[in-house]
């Protein structure tokens, strides 16, 4: 595979300071590294600021949401026009705010096209809830994702983008991730099978060749290699694990590892 690509999700925590602190202390802790890519998702707030702190050979940033219209009378609201100089990615469709802000299959769409449009690579989410798997709806439930986040996109574009496949059910609270109910190789292995089909029946082979999905869902370090070698897995999108510096480096690091055949060194 190519490069690994890790993005940590801080959802609704750590004020500046906080966050300014995080970043210090995984700077000083992860190395520059050649085969796995680190991104970033803080809160809107401290994008900016830690624009400024981050070191850009080490770390990338991704906002966590955006409106998709441009420009306009949209009170509270950041467009992805607005943050297209800070930010490398945008999550889109977090199930979190599918299901707390009412977001539906239609909005989602125009978000992941007005990512694109505004050159900043989308982190579409998808994943079935508890009762979608326990009915035997997960395929449907990522085809209807699918069908309409990838609608308005070419399949150069599609390529392009990364899907994250986040089983709602093994999503943590951010507090008790260690001990969450985690997806298993075996569940994930479908679910990424079934994307990489999809994208290949709709737009084509390349597309979904190059396309590239993480797993997202209580992801800690112990579970890096396991989830490597499912086929398919590009890396992992991290909540409440990223919060922590030593947890999040472990990750990375253990994405390197994996990398390197499980040989170490901090060869960057
Ligand atoms: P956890 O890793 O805390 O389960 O969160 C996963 C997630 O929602 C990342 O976007």
């Amino acid at each position: 595979m190519g490069k690994i690509l890790v993005v940590g999700n801080w959802k609704m925590h750590l004020n500046a300071s906080q966050a300014s602190l995080l970043l210090h202390r995984l700077q000083e802790r992860i190395p520059i590294y050649k085969d796995v890519e680190v991104v970033l998702s803080p809160s809107m707030l401290t994008l900016q600021p830690l624009s400024v702190q981050l070191d850009r050979r080490k770390f990338r940033l991704a906002a966590q949401n955006a409106y998709f219209v441009d420009e306009g009378a949209f009170t509270g609201e950041v467009s992805f026009t607005m943050l297209r100089e800070l930010v490398h990615y945008v999550i889109v469709g977090h199930s979190e705010r599918r299901r707390y802000f009412h977001e539906d299959l239609d909005m989602v769409k125009q978000k992941v096209a007005a990512s694109v449009r505004n050159d900043i690579t989308p982190i579409l989410c998808v994943g079935e809830t508890k009762t979608e798997r326990d009915d035997g709806e997960t395929k449907q439930v990522l085809h209807d994702q699918l069908l309409s986040g990838l609608s308005n996109l070419t399949p150069a574009e599609v390529g392009n983008i990364v899907v994250a496949y986040e089983p709602v059910w093994a999503i943590s609270d951010g507090t008790n991730f260690a001990d969450h109910f985690i997806a298993k190789p075996q569940q994930v292995a479908e679910a990424v099978d079934y994307i990489r089909r999809y994208i290949k029946d709709v737009f084509n082979d390349k597309a979904s060749r190059e396309v590239r999905i993480l797993y997202g869902g209580s992801a800690v370090p112990d579970i890096v290699q396991g989830f490597l070698d499912v086929p398919g897995v590009d890396g992992f999108l991290v909540g409440g694990a990223s919060l922590n510096y030593h947890t999040f480096s472990s990750i990375i690091q253990a994405c390197h590892r994996w990398q390197r055949g499980g040989k170490e060194d901090a060869d960057a």
